[in-house]
């Protein structure tokens, strides 16, 4: 298994919030409008992997929990409790979130302040599946996401409802598990958890996160246990290649 697996531009949507992503670049023709879905439980490596991914496609990414993680942040900062569905929806379309998208740097503001970093922490990661369940948040995020995917060239986004609900039509859907011990190992490298507290966390967040962790019918499962990361991107390149009609370049210059 490999250690380098991680767990983890868009318009007007919804009545005061906007998520935009950076300036997008410009893909090679065949790509244009491409967009790759990748789902599946936290700790499965979604994060390093469809970065790595959307670099090597030449595509935009969007990472959507982070946009879970950014309204938690900010219901935490005024003191609301994750738990009070009722004033959760109410304020879900309060904060200025954004994203950016270049795969290589993304990035995740609340009204204007860099939450990047903030909405890694132990306090946001204990609290978002509460947020994320709440349907009123969840419609206001993914109109937001569908608004970014729609002005992307072409994007890789990750989440756990892309191939189901943001994007049912995306040609190249990724389904990425891996087994419940080597997902908490890798949550743990990454945090000064425990490997026990993590393994409690990551059961009691995928009861939380279930009803929206479902993987698409027409989605390729991909089960990043004995994986390295390299090979991981490499099948969603592959899929992409062969999905979407992308010409891998190799084959080209024979
Ligand atoms: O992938 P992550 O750990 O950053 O996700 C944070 C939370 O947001 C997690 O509880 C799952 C939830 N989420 C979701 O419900 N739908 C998405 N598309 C992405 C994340």
């Amino acid at each position: 298994m490999s250690a380098n697996l991680d767990s983890d531009t868009g318009e007007e949507s919804e009545a005061g919030s906007i998520a935009r992503g950076d300036a997008p670049h410009n893909p090679p023709r065949d790509q244009a409008r491409l967009v790759v879905a990748v789902d599946g439980p936290s700790g499965a490596g979604k994060s390093s992997a469809s970065r790595g991914a959307a670099i090597a496609l030449g595509l935009r990414y969007l990472d959507t929990g982070s946009m879970y993680r950014a309204l938690t942040w900010w219901l935490l900062e005024r003191g609301v409790d994750p738990g009070d569905a009722g004033l959760v929806g109410e304020l879900a379309a309060e904060p200025f979130i954004e994203v950016g998208t270049d795969p290589s740097a993304p990035w995740t503001r609340v009204n204007g302040t860099d939450v990047s970093a903030a909405i890694r922490t132990r306090e946001v990661t204990s609290a978002v599946s509460a947020v994320a369940r709440v349907p009123r948040v969840r419609a206001h995020l993914i109109a937001q996401q569908r608004a970014i995917i729609a002005n992307a060239p072409g994007i890789v986004a990750e989440g756990r409802d892309i191939g189901t609900v943001v994007a049912p039509d995306a040609p190249v859907k990724v389904f990425l598990t891996a087994d419940r011990a080597s997902r908490a190992d890798r949550r743990a490298a990454e945090s000064s958890w425990s490997a026990a507290s993590t393994q409690v966390d990551q059961d009691r967040r995928d009861r939380l996160d279930a009803a929206q962790s479902v993987k698409a019918d027409d989605a390729v499962e991909v089960d990043s246990t004995r994986l390295g990361l390299d090979q991981v991107i490499d099948i969603i390149v592959r899929l992409a290649r062969e999905r979407a009609g992308v010409p891998c370049p190799r084959q080209q210059t024979r």
